[in-house]
């Protein structure tokens, strides 16, 4: 079987990190390269975890491009508060093995995308839009050539994590979510309605930790971590381990159900800027533009994750 390319646009972020090692850890899945974009914490930070996270997995092959330093046309908002300060708060974290790749990871996303036959590349953005908006922007030919975006962001029945009606990655650049929500590319979307069915318990921790390499040692610790905020907000078992869904749906989609609808975004109102305004009930003739999915197989997607964490060093 021919792997499947992928592109990984991300603001480690410790969900982030388990996001990367499983794709690294997947022979059905070829890692391009992964885009470093600000959210979680400032892009000089994401681009540093993005190349820690890659040498961890052994993996220094793998080209790391930094991206956008800010939104579309807003300030950046970040979430020290969740990931701590370097963004990935937990274990200590070693210096990063090898520079950044040259040239910007907007260059890089088109280029790849018009390089490698039309079709082939599928994107797997797990942080705010920004880059992918500006690629689109800036080359719109290569709309037609991706055959899916397989996106963590949004929320319907769970409405928000960072205000009351958005999720972290659409509020942080709304304007860059509505150019990929509006593009007609096909579009997977792991809201915080599936994400919040990934909850990292004490045994799927302890699970990790008792892998007995490195990696398992670090993500244990890096999951830990992450863990102490949503426990006390959502006074839940563990934590969402969000945008590892993207990954193992694409390994594994029978572990997910979702729907066909319309989403859009919102992006006048300050109330509810960037709220994910989604037609789980087709109450509208608005055209289906997303796979938006809502449930999971919780015990299947950590078994997955566990056994090919396992493969890495
Ligand atoms: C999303 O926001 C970030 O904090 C996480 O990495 C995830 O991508 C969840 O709302
Ligand atoms: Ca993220």
């Amino acid at each position: 079987m021919t792997p499947r390319k992928i592109i990984i646009d991300t603001d480690p972020g410790q969900d982030d990190a388990v996001a990367i090692l499983l794709a690294l850890a997947s022979p059905e899945l070829d890692v391009l390269g992964l885009t470093a974009v600000a959210g979680n914490v400032p892009l000089h930070l994401t681009e540093r975890n993005a190349r820690i996270v890659r040498d961890l997995a052994g993996r220094t092959d793998v080209p790391v491009y930094s991206g956008a330093e800010a939104p579309l046309e807003r300030g950046l908002v970040t979430a020290e508060h969740v990931h701590g300060k370097t963004g990935l708060d937990g274990p200590p974290l070693p210096e990063p093995k090898a520079p950044l790749a040259e040239g910007h990871a907007v260059d890089f996303l088109i280029d790849t995308l018009r390089r490698e036959p039309a079709g082939t590349v599928t994107l797997v953005p797990v942080g705010p839009l920004t880059n992918i908006a500006m690629a689109l922007q800036r080359a719109p030919d290569i709309a037609a050539r991706i055959p899916e975006i397989v996106l963590m962001g949004g929320a319907y029945f769970e409405v928000g994590n960072i205000t009351p009606a958005a999720e972290f990655n659409i509020y942080v650049d709304p304007e860059a979510a509505e150019i990929v929500f509006r593009s007609g590319i096909p579009l997977t979307v792991m809201p915080l309605d599936v994400t919040h069915k990934a909850l990292t318990t004490r045994a799927r921790v302890d699970a990790f930790a008792a892998l007995g390499n490195e990696t398992g040692r670090m993500v244990a610790a890096w999951t830990d971590f992450f863990e102490r905020f949503d426990k006390e907000k959502y006074g839940s078992e563990g934590a969402p381990l969000h945008d590892p869904c993207t990954i193992a749906y694409l390994l594994k989609p029978d572990l997910f159900t979702g729907r066909r609808i319309n989403v859009e975004i919102e992006t006048q109102s300050d109330l509810t800027r960037g709220m994910t305004v989604a037609d789980w009930w087709r109450v509208t003739d608005r055209e289906a533009n997303a796979y938006f999915v809502g449930d999971i197989d919780a015990d299947g997607f950590f078994a997955l994750l566990t056994e090919r964490l396992a493969r890495l060093p």
